[in-house]
């Protein structure tokens, strides 16, 4: 007689996946003996769906309080990155849900995105490319590109991405790289990196400006009107974390008086990108669909690393990702 498989006859958990993602969490999840309900990212079918499942694994949908109150028998919700901004932290560790998230999943990617968006904002990879396909070839005359060597990279947010940015800046692209972050360790900050004590100091000294902070209370709008104001006149500004970091009318506003000399984004207040956005004007800024973090290997990673999250929840292991703190997971 076959030996039957642990699940055999048992109710197996259900693992909702909000959206479509890389076939490998739902081949991970299976394997592992989970049931994975596929979701469309569409609010009715999410909610509908969510209402039976143990885990989600989740994307961009938002997972406001009253999706956590429609979902009575989950304990584990994972995110397929890093933010988890679009989850409602608050609530769900009150219900006693465990998140999870997969930290080590596309920070690089996001890193060599962000050395990218520098090269191609200070040399006008695009720009230079529309003008030629104009056949505008006197563009190379009409707007000179921008040496990066010894120029001062300032970047705000010294975890993860930052700190791989600041590497890779100063080694390879011989720039010199300040920082600000108080909450990390100068010392174990890697030698290339300067980290100053005032936000206010990076922005004033920088050539080339990036984020890599998180969105939360405490930083939403962090970059306003007054701390804009402080650009050095034709830096160049980078925001591959958040748009809300920043405060984007006033970013625009500086486009316009040409006090920035160009802009590498890949996140906006508003995604997408609304039509007839003020943006699309400005053939010095690079624009791109929150994409920075999806290279073929990030993809699999995001899904797969936020799966085990949720199996090691499921099967009572302490998770090696966990965001929020709990006194004990739901039952
Ligand atoms: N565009 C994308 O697709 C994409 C992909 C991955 C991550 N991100 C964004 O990038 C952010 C950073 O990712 P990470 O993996 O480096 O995270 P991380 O947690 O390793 O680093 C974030 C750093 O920001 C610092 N920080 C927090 N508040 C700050 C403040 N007020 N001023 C200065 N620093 C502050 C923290 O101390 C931390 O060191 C994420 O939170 C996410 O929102 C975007």
């Amino acid at each position: 007689m076959p030996i039957k498989s642990l699940n055999e006859g048992m109710t197996r958990k259900k693992v909702l996946l909000t959206e479509p993602m890389a076939p490998q969490a739902t081949e991970f999840l299976t394997s592992k003996g989970y049931e994975v309900i596929q979701g469309t990212g569409k609010p009715d079918d999410v909610l509908a769906k969510i209402a039976d499942a143990e885990g989600a694994l989740v994307r961009t949908f938002v997972i406001t309080a009253d999706v956590l109150k429609a979902a009575p028998k989950l304990r584990v919700l994972a995110k397929h990155g890093v933010g988890v901004d679009n989850f409602d932290v608050p609530t769900a560790t009150e219900l006693g849900i465990q998140i999870v998230n997969a930290p080590l999943s596309n920070s690089n990617a996001v890193a060599e995105h962000t050395i990218g968006a520098i090269l191609a904002v200070a040399k006008h990879f695009i720009w230079s490319d529309q003008e030629t396909r104009k056949g505008n070839w006197a563009f190379r005359n009409q707007r000179h590109t921008t040496d990066l060597e010894g120029k001062t990279l300032g970047i705000l947010g010294l975890g993860r991405i930052g700190t791989a940015v600041g590497k890779k800046a100063a080694l390879g692209l011989d720039m010199t790289v300040i920082g600000y972050d108080p909450f990390v360790d100068s010392s174990k900050l890697p030698k290339e990196i300067q980290r100053l004590n005032t936000l206010e100091e990076v922005i004033r000294r920088a050539d080339f400006l990036t984020i890599h902070m998180p969105l939360t209370k405490d930083t939403k709008g962090l970059l306003g009107e007054k701390e804009l104001s402080l650009l050095k006149p034709g830096v160049y500004f980078i925001n591959a974390a958040r748009g809300e970091l920043v405060d984007e009318k006033c970013l625009i506003r500086l486009l316009k008086e040409a006090k920035i000399a160009g802009a590498a984004l890949d996140v906006f207040e508003e995604e997408p990108l609304p039509k007839d956005h003020p943006l699309y004007a400005f053939p010095n800024v690079l624009l791109t669909p929150h994409n920075s973090a999806l290279t073929h290997g990030a993809i699999i990673r995001m899904a797969t690393d936020a799966a085990k999250g949720i199996d090691e929840v499921l099967s009572g292991k302490a998770p090696t990702w966990p965001v929020n703190k709990l006194a004990s997971v739901r039952a």
